[in-house]
């Protein structure tokens, strides 16, 4: 065979795979709303505990054979319709891909290979949920935090582009920077993805809508919100002020404070309350700095506290005990920018839209050169504070 030939063929081969997968993930997603096929899926929900050791290896086995053969009969089915209606040799190597899995479910379900079922396998959660591979911190929360959300088996492809990698309700959700122009809006939009939303303000006089908890707080006594950041599932680091052309020392002290140093300690207060398996899966930071860390904003107090701000997240990140996502936002109309060109609500549509498909760096601007500059600078950055810092660079 050419050797053209055999590099056709292997590219179409890795395309069946990644194609298989895709298979296996739609139909896991039809296992959640068809019946018929739901009646099979349920076996498989029903088989593990919380820290998924079997109920039973009853239950395990039929579980093995009557969702994850059938799931990989699937696979292996459509793959094989693939190569003989295309005459495509490499979707063979899909459907062998396939028939992998069935004899792994078939050999599991007479209790042996039992080390081969990877996102399932028991114990405590060590790691956080993964991105782009499903690992089992990823998967545990299909099982135990919303059954209707994290549908991908090995690449997270399909809930990244379905907005299934991360699921917000029920979840608390706590905004700093509430009672502010974004930070309302963001109240907004959590309570319409049916999370329960609490605003944390320095404002008490401050109202909000029915059913939005309100907690007051103050830069400098972030260890006093401890407590409540227990119980918080997510929390957004929103609040920020810009002092325009201010330079005097007390003009710096109060940006380095609010843009950065109180909410790098609130986020580290919330780290303390990373404790268990199901806080590890579910809890994460989101931090609002501004794509002042890599662009002007005409400020130069607000672009030296949001990138200090911007740099401590990369640097904690590298040892974070949850996911840690940064918002880079351009210019939107509020209080802090009345002549910001886009709206506070759009704003906030497109930041949850975007972490629902679990991206780690949120940008929403205007400006093209961010969405280039940013990506490299958080690259380079994270490479380096990794090099010359202790600890495990490859962690
Ligand atoms: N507007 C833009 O163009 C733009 C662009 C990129 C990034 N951002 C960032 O987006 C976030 C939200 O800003 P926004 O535009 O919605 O402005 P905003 O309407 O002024 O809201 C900011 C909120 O931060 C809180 N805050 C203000 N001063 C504070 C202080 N000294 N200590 C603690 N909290 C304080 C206040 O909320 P409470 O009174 O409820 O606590 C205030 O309402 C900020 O971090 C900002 O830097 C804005």
């Amino acid at each position: 065979m050419p050797l053209e030939t055999v590099v056709w063929q292997g590219l179409w081969g890795a395309i069946a795979l990644l194609m298989a997968e895709v298979v296996r993930d739609f139909y896991h997603m039809v296992s959640h709303y068809w019946p018929p096929l739901m009646r099979l899926h349920n076996w498989h929900h029903r088989a593990y505990k919380k820290d998924f050791t079997p109920v039973s290896s009853t239950l395990y086995r039929q579980a093995q054979l009557y969702n994850d053969a059938p799931e990989a009969v699937v696979m292996t089915g459509a793959m094989v319709g693939l190569a003989i209606s295309t005459g495509i040799y490499g979707f063979w190597l899909g459907a062998l891909y396939g028939l992998s899995f069935l004899a792994a479910a078939v050999a599991r379900a007479q209790g042996w290979l039992l080390a081969t079922d990877l996102t399932h396998e028991p114990g405590e959660l060590t790691t956080m949920p993964s991105n782009w591979r499903v690992n089992r911190t990823y998967h545990w929360r299909h099982h135990f935090d919303d059954t209707n959300a994290y549908f991908s088996g090995s690449f997270t492809l399909l809930d990244k582009l379905m907005g299934t990698g991360v699921s917000l309700k029920g979840k608390t959700v706590a905004v700093t920077g509430a009672s502010g122009t974004l930070g309302r809006a963001l109240l907004t939009e959590l309570t319409r993805q049916k999370a329960r939303p609490i605003a944390l303000t320095i404002s008490p006089e401050a109202s909000f809508e029915e059913g939005i908890v309100c907690i007051p707080w103050q830069p400098g006594a972030e260890a006093d919100l401890r407590e409540a950041l227990k119980k918080v599932d997510i929390l957004i680091l929103n609040h920020g002020m810009n002092g325009h052309g201010d330079r005097d020392p007390a003009a710096i002290q109060t940006a380095l404070e609010v843009n950065a140093l109180s909410g790098w300690r609130l986020m580290e207060v919330f780290f303390t309350t990373v404790e268990t398996s199901a806080q590890r899966a579910n809890k994460e930071v989101w931090v609002n700095t501004s794509e002042a860390e890599v662009n002007p904003a005409f400020s130069p107090l607000y672009e030296v506290s949001k990138r200090l701000m911007g740099d401590l997240v990369t640097l904690r990140r590298l040892d974070a005990p949850c996911v840690v996502r940064k918002v880079i936002l351009g210019p939107f109309k509020s209080n802090l920018n009345p002549i910001g060109v886009m709206s506070a609500d759009w704003i906030a549509w497109a930041v949850i839209a975007l972490a629902k498909r679990n991206v780690r760096n949120i940008i929403v601007t205007i400006n093209p050169l961010t969405y280039l500059l940013f990506p490299l600078k958080e690259l380079g950055q994270g490479i380096y504070f990794r090099l010359f810092t202790h600890g495990d660079p490859w962690a």
